[in-house]
């Protein structure tokens, strides 16, 4: 394709230069026309020639127009067809996405760790498409080498800069509390620069220190519409808070499940969640505020079996308050699951619900003790049963799953029902049947 074009070119530029060379050619030896400039160097007179001499001239110039005219005509045609080629074979602008494929941005939150460098590869590394993933990386903190870090990754990145770097107010027992006030400060800054000046419908919010799945792009193409079309939904995430290795169905990768505890760490949320929350974004603990009951409404989030970030950052705002213990252990997702192929009808509210209740309390109700002695038989699921805080926190201790809980909901919980994997066994952790609500007092 390239040589065609070339010699398109050829043709086009030869045939332009041949032409203007006998049209200097035959005006050389003719006079300039009567009340014309002369040219340097010949008399003025001299136009003022004999009639047939001028005859001759006025034949050989309509003649010459004639050619002349014919001969742009092709000309024209040329650098048309030229022109046609070059706009097939080179778009100037990225080509804009697939129709009917949604774009969704994928938010890196930076700010001082040059290892932001590990998360931006993997997320490189694994994007289907740069259309339809746009990366911007916020960075806040003024961070010279991360900044470079950033910037090393040239056009393949969106670089954005939180422009207040100033410490915030806050009242003197909060002073250790600064950094998450940062982080708060930093991501509304960042949302809005998402939806607000970029004009995006959804994004996807990675922090600096997560390492994402093989198929973390196809989970988030594959439930967007999901969350569009279900109001009792409120994000999906990538995480699962219980997700330790031992702790989750390797051979159930496909696996997703409901929670009304919202885990963050690689979450997708929309537009329309942006501007209800941010009038009222709080100033610190942006996490655990939107896992209070006023911001949640009685919402859930769509949460993998396995995990498909995994964080690697011990040395964060909060101090590896968990890292050591639970964090480190996730087990990330190795396996690309279809996830846009397969029938992800059964996520639907009420479906959902009455299935997931079907399963649990089907399950024979056992002690802790029978689930450390493996009974009963088989390897069929097993509830657990707790009816207050302290039960829920024993149960969850002694089988090895995160004893918190953030305005009365257990991590992972869906209808206080924790799931996981013990020995082998699916368990449920559930409280007595005909549950109703939280109690935002637990925690
Ligand atoms: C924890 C949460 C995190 C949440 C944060 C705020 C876990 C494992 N992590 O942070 O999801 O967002 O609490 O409640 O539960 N950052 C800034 N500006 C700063 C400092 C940090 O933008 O001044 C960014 C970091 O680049 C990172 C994010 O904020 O993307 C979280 O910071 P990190 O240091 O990782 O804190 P965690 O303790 O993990
Ligand atoms: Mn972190």
């Amino acid at each position: 394709m390239l040589r065609k074009r070339g010699s398109l070119i050829f043709c086009g530029t030869f045939l332009f230069v041949t032409w203007n060379a006998v049209l200097v050619l035959l005006l050389w030896g003719r006079p300039p026309a009567p009340g014309q400039p002369g040219e340097p160097g010949r008399e003025r007179g001299a136009a003022a020639d004999g009639p047939t001499d001028s005859d001759d001239v006025v034949g050989d110039v309509m003649r010459m127009a004639d050619t002349f005219e014919k001969e742009l005509e092709l000309q024209r045609n040329i650098l048309l067809q030229i022109k046609k080629q070059q706009s097939l074979r080179e778009p100037k602008a990225p080509p804009p996405p697939p129709p009917g494929r949604p774009v969704v941005p994928i938010l890196v939150i930076a700010c001082n760790r040059v290892t932001v460098r590990r998360c931006l590869d993997k997320l490189l590394e694994l994007r289907p498409s740069a259309e339809l993933f746009p990366i911007i990386v916020s960075q806040d903190c003024g961070h010279a080498e991360t900044a470079e870090a950033i910037r090393s990754y040239g056009a393949q990145v969106i670089h954005l800069k939180q422009p207040d770097l100033a410490d915030v107010a806050v009242r003197p027992e909060h002073k250790k509390f600064q950094g998450y006030y940062k982080i708060s400060r930093h991501y509304r800054w960042a949302l809005n620069q998402v939806f607000k000046t970029l004009s995006h419908s959804s994004v996807v919010i990675v922090e600096d220190d997560l390492e994402v799945a093989p198929d973390f792009f196809e989970y988030f193409q594959a439930l967007l519409p999901a969350l569009r079309s279900d109001p009792s939904l409120w994000c999906v995430s990538a995480w699962n808070d219980n997700g330790r290795d031992g702790y989750v169905d390797p051979g159930r990768a496909d696996l997703l499940y409901r929670t009304d505890f919202f885990p963050g760490l690689g979450w997708m949320l929309l537009r329309e969640l942006w501007e209800e929350l941010e009038p009222k974004w709080p100033a610190a603990f942006w996490d655990d505020w939107m896992r209070q009951p006023e911001q949640r409404r009685g919402r859930a989030c769509i949460r993998p079996e396995v995990s498909r970030t995994l964080t690697f950052g011990r040395k964060g705002v909060s101090l590896g308050q968990f890292y050591d213990k639970y964090l480190r252990y996730i087990k990330l997702n190795d396996k690309f699951v279809p996830f846009t192929e397969l029938d992800l009808s059964y996520l639907q509210e009420e479906t959902y619900r009455e299935r997931f209740e079907k399963e649990v309390y089907g399950a024979p109700l056992v002690t802790y003790e029978d689930v450390k002695q493996g009974q009963p038989k088989g390897s069929g699921p097993v509830r657990l049963q707790y009816s207050k805080k302290d039960s829920f926190k024993v149960l969850a201790r002694n089988l090895g799953v995160m004893d918190d809980l953030k305005s009365g909901v257990p991590r992972t919980g869906y209808r206080g029902v924790v799931t996981f994997i013990s020995r082998g066994r699916r368990i449920y952790l559930a409280p007595p049947p005909g549950w109703t609500k939280y109690d935002p007092t637990w925690s």
